[in-house]
């Protein structure tokens, strides 16, 4: 589970025994900004503790491996110069979500974080993107958005604005479906739920998530339950390592390495989990997810 092999993208990939739907690995573009002025110096959700000791060295060490692990598993990965004054900006899923080129950008709810996203949109338009829009409501982007190939899920509770799922559902152009979370610690939908497998509609294959039920109210359990009714569900343990926080790419699925017994599901259901240290930037609440946005062009 922990050595993951190295595989090329857009092949067809061996099948856990009992799967009958192969999975398949996509190349994938990211977009990732170096730690390098990373630090815990404010307290804007649960994780984070001012007092703790952290450093910025580890930081920086877990993401350059988190960033070669994308790398050899065939994965593209574009860079934005991070800016001093802003630690959190490594947190590239904060701003910006992207969908057949179009971007929306971020609008953050801390001031502290605020700045960020006027970074990202230069990035997007020196890039040479035509279609970046910046929204009005509060919107944490891929923080709280989940592409599952025909719908978007969107969190709302603590950071993102229910105003942004109806920005997004315009400006994207996508169906959007509302999801409300309820537990502090899980304050982005990216804390409580990830995409494994996108929908097809060429080949009619479904989409596949995991979540961890108890992050969301009950309506949207409901929600979950009648759109997923496969999908997988995790423990107490994996969600409180912010195991949930991963990036699939349709079979390798890079996950925090404490994340075993989502790892043992994931196998069992004919993925490859790969395992990463990230315990230095979960000090802020983050995990793979939170520090790779995805450029669907
Ligand atoms: N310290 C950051 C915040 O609270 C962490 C953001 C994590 N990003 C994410 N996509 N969940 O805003």
């Amino acid at each position: 589970m922990t050595t993951a092999p190295v595989i090329g993208p857009e092949e067809r990939l061996p099948l856990g025994a009992a799967e009958a739907d192969p999975r398949t690995a996509t190349r994938r573009r990211y977009l990732m900004c170096e730690p390098r002025y990373f630090t815990v110096s404010y307290s804007i959700n649960p994780w984070m503790d001012p007092s703790a000791p952290v450093s910025t060295d580890v930081a920086l060490r877990q993401w350059h491996e988190l960033k070669a692990t994308y790398e050899r598993l065939g994965h593209v990965v574009e860079t934005i110069e991070p800016a001093a004054g802003l630690p959190d900006m490594v947190f590239a899923a904060n701003s910006g979500t992207v969908i057949g080129g179009r971007v929306l950008g971020s609008r953050f709810r801390a001031v502290e974080r605020a700045a960020e996203a006027d970074h990202y949109r230069r990035w997007f338009v020196e890039r040479g993107y035509r279609d970046v829009v910046m929204p009005e409501s509060i919107n944490e982007a891929e923080g709280d958005f989940a592409w599952t190939g025909e719908v978007l899920l969107a969190g709302t509770g603590f950071r993102t604005d229910p105003g942004a799922h109806a920005e997004a559902q315009e400006v994207l152009g996508v169906p959007v479906v509302s999801l409300r979370l309820v537990d502090p610690r899980y304050y982005h939908l990216d804390t409580a739920l990830m995409v494994l497998t996108e929908a097809d509609p060429t080949t009619g294959r479904r989409a596949q998530i995991a979540y961890y039920r108890d992050a969301f109210s009950l309506g949207s359990q409901r929600v979950l339950r009648h759109l997923f009714p496969d999908a997988v569900i995790a423990s107490d343990v994996d969600a409180a390592c912010l195991g949930l926080n991963g990036v699939s790419d349709g079979y390798n699925v890079v996950l925090p390495r404490e994340a075993n017994r989502l790892a043992t599901e994931l196998t069992a259901r004919g993925y490859n989990p790969v395992m990463v240290d990230i315990s230095e930037l979960r000090k802020s609440g983050g995990g793979p997810k939170c520090c790779t946005m995805e450029l669907r062009d």
